[in-house]
């Protein structure tokens, strides 16, 4: 009789018991023989157990060197994931609680404001949207150009393998002994060796799709090979664990897995890894009602199951307005945060800064379709079939606001600390509400740069 026997026999064991499937808990013991089993049995459901307040949700925040709080165990222990040099692969059947467990994890990278996120889901729910103005890359939709954006930003990402081994290459061993990120070359923004985590929930839009699934496999295996030294964290969520839908190369060698309810041994080996079904490690005996329960694996010596931290959405949107005033504060901001949108040439631009170069020098305001149309002229391949509506869009990241009129005004004082104002409105008569812009800027990391907003590749 072996672990993995009892295992597949648990509800036989609950009943024996007489407890609540919920309630009995057989794992394997990694350190021992086959036969060696660890029986926890608990006296409250573990679905049904109140959800464990997440440590950060109130307050603090994340250094992603150090593990960060995801969830607890049966016996209500805290679990914490530590990130760094890993990468994570979450799945299940759809709705058992993948978006939110990447969302934890999201948020506290999110409170770490020296890691960059670039943040892909690619339902189009916006389920991931209140990190979306901490985001240097982020897209929302299952549109082709919000997976065109996705693989651009695999692309870059891809690159960056390249020139930070070269940069890690050329540091003098005693500060880089290991060939791998530390906290120190992090912090040196010279160096560009800055964290940087990469999520992409529903990965099997790319990884299936015609077009895209050789290309994303490839980036996607050496992101997940090489990656994790050079301080990029890459994430994946994906309901259909598949071989058709996640390639090989991408299971076999994450390093964090973590498993919801599946329904069978394919699936859930393709998540926890090879031989977990026949070790004992069966996501297949969790229920319906087990919703953010799942096998972790990777994060510790064993696997341990775990129920993630939940949190809704108003706790994650505050949590996400947290973690944008600690960017702001250290001056991290970066990318779509800042309202730069790539064009087709891969150029990234600045809303905000186009908006107010479209103005006359005595302009005191224009129309939102007037600007969209300067804007368009100015500069087509990033603008044009632009809209009053998706213009406003496009500034919402920054917090800039419809709701003044003004030329845009330069703020005294030196570039680093300049301001930028741009004001827009709508006609009067039959016509949208007006749309009048207004924000001003942040400093940022020191550059001069107008607080802009960022048009989002997504679908929101
Ligand atoms: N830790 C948790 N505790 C309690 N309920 C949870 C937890 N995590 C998720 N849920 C519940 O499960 C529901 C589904 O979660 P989520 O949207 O993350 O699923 P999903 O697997 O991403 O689904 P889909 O495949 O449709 O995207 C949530 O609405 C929430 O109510
Ligand atoms: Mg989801």
């Amino acid at each position: 009789m072996t672990v993995s026997d009892i295992a597949e026999r648990r509800d036989r064991l609950a009943s024996g018991l007489r407890r609540p499937l919920g309630c009995v808990w057989p794992e394997p013991a990694s350190d021992a023989h086959a036969g060696r089993l660890v029986l926890w049995v608990g006296d409250q459901d573990m679905a049904q157990s109140k959800p464990a307040r997440w440590p950060l949700a109130k307050g603090g925040s994340a250094d992603l060197f150090r593990p960060v709080p995801f969830g607890v165990d049966q016996r209500g222990r805290p679990v914490n994931l530590s990130l760094i040099f890993e990468s994570m692969l979450i799945g299940s059947k759809p709705r058992m609680g993948k978006t939110f467990a990447m969302r934890v994890v999201l948020l506290a990278a999110a409170l770490d404001p020296r890691a960059q996120l670039r943040i892909f889901e690619l339902k189009g729910t916006g389920d991931l949207s209140m990190i979306e103005d901490s985001c240097h890359h982020y897209g929302s939709g299952a549109d082709t150009a919000t997976l065109d954006a996705c693989m651009e930003s695999l692309r870059d990402l891809y690159r960056e393998l390249d020139s930070r081994a070269a940069t890690i290459r050329k540091l003098p061993r005693e500060l880089c002994p290991e060939n791998k990120v530390t906290p120190q070359l992090s912090a040196r923004k010279e160096l560009g060796l800055h964290l940087v985590v990469a999520a992409i929930d529903e990965c099997q839009e790319l990884f299936s799709h015609p077009d895209y699934k050789d290309e994303a496999a490839r980036l996607a295996e050496a992101i997940i090979k090489r990656g994790p030294a050079l301080g990029i964290i890459l994430v994946l969520a994906t309901q259909r664990p598949d071989a058709k839908s996640l390639p090989t190369g991408v299971s076999a060698n994450v390093g964090i897995r973590f498993c919801l309810r599946v329904m069978g041994q394919v699936e859930n080996d393709m998540v926890l890894g090879t031989s977990s079904y026949q070790n004992g490690l069966r996501a297949t005996t969790f229920g319906p009602k087990d919703k953010g329960i799942g096998y972790l694996v990777g994060a510790g010596d064993d696997a341990q199951i775990v129920r993630t931290a939940y949190i809704d959405g108003p706790a994650a949107e505050t949590i996400g307005a947290r973690a944008r005033g600690l960017r702001e504060a250290a001056g991290t901001l970066s990318g779509h945060a800042l309202g730069e949108v790539p064009d087709q040439d891969g150029v990234r631009r600045s809303v905000l800064e186009d908006v107010a170069a479209v103005y006359g020098p005595d302009e005191a305001g224009a129309w939102s379709e007037v600007v969209a149309a300067r804007l368009a002229q100015q500069w087509p391949t990033t603008y044009t079939g632009t809209t009053p509506a998706s213009l406003a869009a496009a500034l919402k990241p920054t917090g800039s606001s419809p709701n003044r009129c003004g030329a845009p005004t330069p703020t005294p004082g030196s570039p680093a600390t300049g301001a930028a104002t741009a004001a827009t409105r709508s006609p009067p008569h039959g016509s949208p509400p007006a749309r009048n812009v207004t924000a001003s800027s942040r400093t940022g990391d020191g550059r001069a740069v107008a607080d802009a907003g960022g048009a989002s590749t997504g679908t929101r």
